[in-house]
């Protein structure tokens, strides 16, 4: 086992880590490997850390500020951990002033999380949003595909609850 792979096992299952190997070796010396790698390391992951990126740099013999340049600049890849389900809140100004900053302070209490962070036991991650083109029906909030309009604060928990 590699020295990389130790650090790795902290974070993520053997299993994972093996699958992280398979991938890399697939793309290996292959010219334009550096996003496909990342792309199969992040659903194989579902993010993708600092100890990550060291170990394909490495061993696509790249630079680290390279791998973490890419990572970066396209939201597609995370660093942090994702919940199960993304909760939006919607901070547009017709949804602000009906009640979404109420309900982004609500979910930042009851889940203790900020904006962009997930829960501990991950399944939330808490974003906002700037207008959905629903405004009549605001306060907006979506969680993953499901939108649900003139929330009120104290109705937020039970929404939620709904999700497992
Ligand atoms: S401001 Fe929230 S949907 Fe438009």
């Amino acid at each position: 086992m590699k020295a990389e792979d130790t650090e790795l096992l902290k974070e993520f299952a053997p299993t994972q880590v093996d699958k992280l190997n398979k991938i890399i070796s697939k793309h290996k010396g292959k010219p334009g490997s550096l996003i496909p790698v990342l792309e199969e390391a992040q659903v194989c992951l579902e993010y993708l850390p600092i100890s990550v990126q060291k170990k394909i740099a490495k061993e696509l013999n790249l630079p680290l500020s390279r791998v973490y340049g890419v990572v970066t600049f396209y939201s597609f890849f995370t660093m942090t951990p994702r919940g199960k389900h993304t909760v939006r809140v919607c901070l547009g100004t017709a949804c602000y002033v009906r009640g979404g900053k109420a309900i982004t302070e609500t979910l930042q209490k009851e889940f203790g999380v900020m904006e962009g962070e997930t829960t501990p036991d991950r399944m939330f991650t808490l974003e906002s949003v700037r207008c959905l083109g629903a405004c009549g029906l605001g306060p907006v909030v979506v969680v993953d595909e499901d939108v649900h309009g003139r929330v009120k604060p104290t109705k937020v928990k039970e929404i939620l609850a709904q999700y497992k």
